[in-house]
């Protein structure tokens, strides 16, 4: 779904902020040794940029991911590394843990985890992958306006039948009437001992409308699947049809202007209990 280079060139925004969630809970990272695992660690560099440095020297980090393609781009980066290895696996599949039972010390996760739709076998997953006693650190968007962008264009008769499954792509929180209680309620009840949960407003700034479209491509789902002609045409309509459920400021009259970008993001820190 990602092409590698084209979210790494694009992935400001989530740097700026995962940085500061990894500053944040430097005291809990520093305390992560043994093998951690990373789901959806993408191009790599938040885990061996932010991550590696904040772990406990003594731990290891599998990075993992779903796609392939991040895994090799991932890989070439940073195979030499003697801390990090890498595994393909789908957070989501239901037999993930008949072949990774309890095999982790410390799961983190950034920005992945929301693009999955059966978040009860995520945690269960997650929890199953994990040692008695371990812990978890992740983030995920919790609402992001612009996908709602996804759902109109899904209706628009050139786009329909390369968007066919668009409810897939628009997470389980974008419209739940009260996200953080019904995610802190799912994830006791699949065990965990739920230490901080919280469900943060933030914005970011794009310096021009070019900016805030080149995000919104890295991380589309349909474009890839259209014809290079339609890939232009859907690329300037999600641009604007974005841009509707954003703040636009210093207009003046043309597109010289930047864009508020706003969403909410989990901020999640777990533990598996020793005797479950
Ligand atoms: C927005 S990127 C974030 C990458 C990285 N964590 C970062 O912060 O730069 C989301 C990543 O999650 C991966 N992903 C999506 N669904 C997944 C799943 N079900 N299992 C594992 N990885 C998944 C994607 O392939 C992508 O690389």
């Amino acid at each position: 779904m990602f092409e590698p280079a084209l979210y790494s060139a694009n992935d400001k925004q989530v740097r700026e902020e995962t940085s500061e969630y990894i500053e944040e809970f430097s005291d809990e990272i520093g305390q992560m040794s043994g093998r951690c695992l990373d789901i959806g660690s993408g191009p790599g560099h938040i885990v061996v940029d932010l991550l590696l440095p904040k772990l406990n020297p003594k731990s290891t980090v599998i990075c993992s991911d779903i796609s392939r393609p991040m895994l090799d781009y991932a890989k070439e980066k940073y195979g030499a590394d003697e801390r990090i290895s890498f595994l393909e696996l789908d957070i989501e599949s239901p037999t993930l843990v008949e072949y990774l039972g309890e095999k982790f010390d410390h799961v983190t996760s950034f920005y992945c985890l929301q693009f999955c739709q059966d978040m009860r076998q995520v945690f269960k997953n997650i929890f199953d992958l994990l040692q008695p006693g371990g812990t978890v650190l992740f983030t995920s968007v919790c609402n992001h306006p612009c996908e709602d962008a996804y759902k109109i264009l899904a209706a628009v008769p050139r786009y329909k039948r390369y968007m066919m499954d668009v409810d897939r792509f628009v997470g389980v929180f974008q419209h739940a009437k009260r996200p953080r209680e019904t995610l802190k309620s799912l994830l006791r009840d699949v065990g965990f001992e739920v230490c901080h949960c919280s469900n943060r407003h933030t914005s970011y700034i794009y310096d021009t409308p070019d900016a805030h479209t080149g995000f919104m491509a890295s991380i589309d789902p349909f474009m890839s699947r259209m014809p290079d002609e339609l890939q232009r045409e859907y690329l300037i309509d999600l641009g604007i049809e974005a841009r509707r459920h954003t703040f636009i400021v210093n207009k003046d009259g043309n597109d010289d202007c930047s864009i508020l970008s706003r969403r909410h993001t989990f901020v999640v820190y777990l533990k598996k209990p020793l005797v479950h």
